[in-house]
């Protein structure tokens, strides 16, 4: 067969990170595939831009020349927001191309718009970046644990806020120059209000939850509160007591329903989330018949979100490449009664 051939909607960090991937492991990938798997056409806003990474693929600024493309049959959109992220998935899936993507913006909101389409056109619709980076989790959730109830789903799932509080905590670092650092790390989102304001943490929880619990949980049912108006004298105070400072998201689902939640939280010095530091992220997940798992990992960065993303153009071409499909779409979402919303 010939080598299977795929387009990038975006080179920025993540977009790098799958460059690099697929050219450092390029054979390692064959073997698993079955056949190469090859970069043909890379949508960007400049084509003009120096770029720290070589690339043989095309650069191109109109994303008809990628939908038009015969020859490719994967979309990677990691160009981020909403819109035209969401528009240019809809037109890959509904022309028969595979999707992969790292958008939580776009799987939070309009996820079920996507699955849908993916669905009718028979082709797969994979977002496993799209959650804690490089740490394997929504396929856990959506296959390995699918013989449980979940009844628990909590955690860190933002890198730059952990990342923040981190050096706020241990290097008394200010919230700006700290900020700034996370940004240059490309931790951050594009507009990292996103981060801080707890809202990227919020669509996360929200994808897990909706997964976990086989519920239609979106942005609005999360009640969020960000690390916007914590400062160093709060992460001195809690260090007197014994505590650390984290954000969490929590989706717990009860008699009652179920509640999500994104805030800051009091950890004592010696519960097992006080100690995931920098960009690491860690999440519980609660089911009948497993008991407790914990995910931990790099939850932001190049390298380790371009793994997640690329494991995910891998079992795609897999499939292609064997004429098979394991699509495993998330199209049945029961009615839940969603509780503690309002502030
Ligand atoms: P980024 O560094 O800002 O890169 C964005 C890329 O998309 C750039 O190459 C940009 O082109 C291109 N682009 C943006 N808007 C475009 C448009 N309208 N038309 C054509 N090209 C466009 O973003 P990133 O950090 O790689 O993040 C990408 C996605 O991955 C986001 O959804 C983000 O939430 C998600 N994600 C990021 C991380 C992380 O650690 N960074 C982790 C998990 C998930 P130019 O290069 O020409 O400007
Ligand atoms: N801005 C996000 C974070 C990127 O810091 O966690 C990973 O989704």
């Amino acid at each position: 067969m010939d080598a299977i051939q795929i387009a990038l909607l975006g080179m920025g960090t993540v977009g790098t990170g799958v460059v690099k991937i697929l050219a450092n492991n390029a054979l390692n990938i064959e073997h698993k595939v079955g056949t190469p798997v090859v970069i043909k056409k890379i949508l960007v806003r400049n084509p003009g831009k120096v770029r720290a990474t070589a690339t043989d693929a095309e650069m191109v600024t109109n994303i008809d020349e990628i939908l038009s493309d015969p020859d490719i049959k994967i979309v990677v959109e990691i160009m981020g927001g909403e819109l035209p992220a969401k528009d240019y998935m809809l037109a890959a899936l509904k022309a028969g191309k595979h999707v992969v993507t790292a958008n939580k913006d776009v799987v939070a909101k309009f996820g079920r718009e996507l699955f849908a389409a993916a669905e009718a056109s028979h082709v797969d619709f994979l977002f496993e970046a799209s959650v804690g980076g490089g740490i394997p989790i929504i396929r856990p959730l959506k296959q390995c644990l699918a013989a449980n109830q979940i009844s628990e789903i909590m955690g860190i799932v933002n890198g730059t806020t952990n990342y923040m509080l981190t050096k706020m905590t241990t290097e008394k670092m200010d919230y700006g120059d700290v900020l700034a650092e996370a940004q240059a790390k490309g931790y951050a989102e594009s507009d990292p209000t996103a981060d801080v304001g707890g809202f990227d943490a919020a669509r996360k929880i929200a994808i897990l939850a909706s997964i976990g619990f086989g519920a239609r949980v979106t942005l609005d049912d999360v009640y969020i509160e960000g690390i916007t108006n914590i400062g160093i004298e709060d992460i001195e105070y809690a260090r007197e007591l014994g505590f650390v400072i984290k954000l969490l998201a929590v989706a717990k689902q009860d008699d009652r329903g179920i509640n999500v939640r994104v805030h800051p939280a009091f950890l004592p010095t010696t519960h097992p989330l006080a100690a995931v530091n920098d960009v690491f992220n860690a999440i519980f997940v609660r089911g009948d018949a497993v008991g407790e798992a914990m995910f931990y990992g790099r939850g932001a960065g190049e390298l380790p979100t371009a793994s997640a993303v690329t494991a995910d153009i891998i079992d795609v071409a897999r499939d292609i490449r064997h004429n098979v499909s394991s699509r495993i779409l998330c199209t049945c979402f029961e009615h839940k009664t969603i509780y503690g919303v309002s502030k």
